[in-house]
């Protein structure tokens, strides 16, 4: 399963591109909404950083609005994926985008139905959001498998993203599930990343290698040694 960042801050991304794990990114009106600066420049910054998918949405609520945005917003960058939200104008506007040659990815799924409709315009994409599924009780897991269940046994190309990712737990969930992508906001990757016996097994390794000054001597001659040798 890839990893994907979930945001709209060009800081967030410059973090945890750091780390080498990201695939891609998505972003939202909201998640830009919290951003100072032009939007256009923003995106443009995350598609370099990532150097993948980037989703950035549109916001009419017709698809000729739709259409329109989806071609110029594709055009801020080779890595814009445009993204449309879940309506049966966004499903003419992504059949009509798709057939240009437009990557899109359907935003704002719940259920599998859905996602066969999106699977069905043709998108690149479906984003199921599992946040705002458990939010109102609904089995976030038992949706995604659905959809899952569905794509496979239909041969659908469309890749399912886990979206409205709210703790670790669903990323694991989506990847066991099979979801080709999760997009993760910055709070839950640094959520993933830590462990307590982790922190404590660096720190009793850093000790122990301590108590023995003779063996830090060593490899910083090993290292010294290679530098010289390198340099020639
Ligand atoms: O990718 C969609 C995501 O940004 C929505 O998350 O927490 O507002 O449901 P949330």
């Amino acid at each position: 399963m890839r990893l994907f960042i979930d945001t709209g801050s060009v800081a967030e991304v410059q973090e945890i591109a750091a780390w080498g794990i990201l695939a891609g990114a998505t972003t939202n009106p909201s998640l830009l909404a919290k951003e100072d600066g032009d939007p256009g420049e923003i995106i443009r910054r995350i598609c370099d950083l990532v150097g993948g998918p980037v989703s950035a949405e549109v916001v009419s609520s017709d698809p000729e609005g739709m259409i329109a945005e989806g071609r110029a917003l594709r055009e801020l960058h080779e890595h814009v994926t445009v993204k449309v939200p879940f309506c049966k104008e966004g499903l003419a506007a992504a059949h009509a985008l798709t057939s240009e040659g437009i990557s899109v990815n359907m935003t704002l799924v719940f259920s599998a139905n859905q996602a066969l409709l999106a699977a069905g315009a043709g998108v690149t994409y479906v984003s199921c959001f599992m946040g705002r599924l458990d939010d109102i009780s609904v089995d976030s897991g038992q949706v995604v498998a659905e959809i899952v269940e569905c794509f496979r046994a239909g041969g659908v190309t469309s890749q399912i993203i886990a979206a409205s990712v709210r703790h670790p737990e669903h990323v694991i969930a989506a990847a066991q599930l099979g979801c080709e992508i999760a997009t993760v906001p910055a709070k839950v990757l640094h959520q993933m990343l830590e462990h307590p016996l982790t922190t404590a097994g660096a720190e009793r390794f850093r000790k122990d290698w301590e108590s023995r000054p003779e063996f830090g001597d060593w490899l910083q001659s090993l290292v010294s040694k290679r530098v010289g040798a390198t340099r020639g």
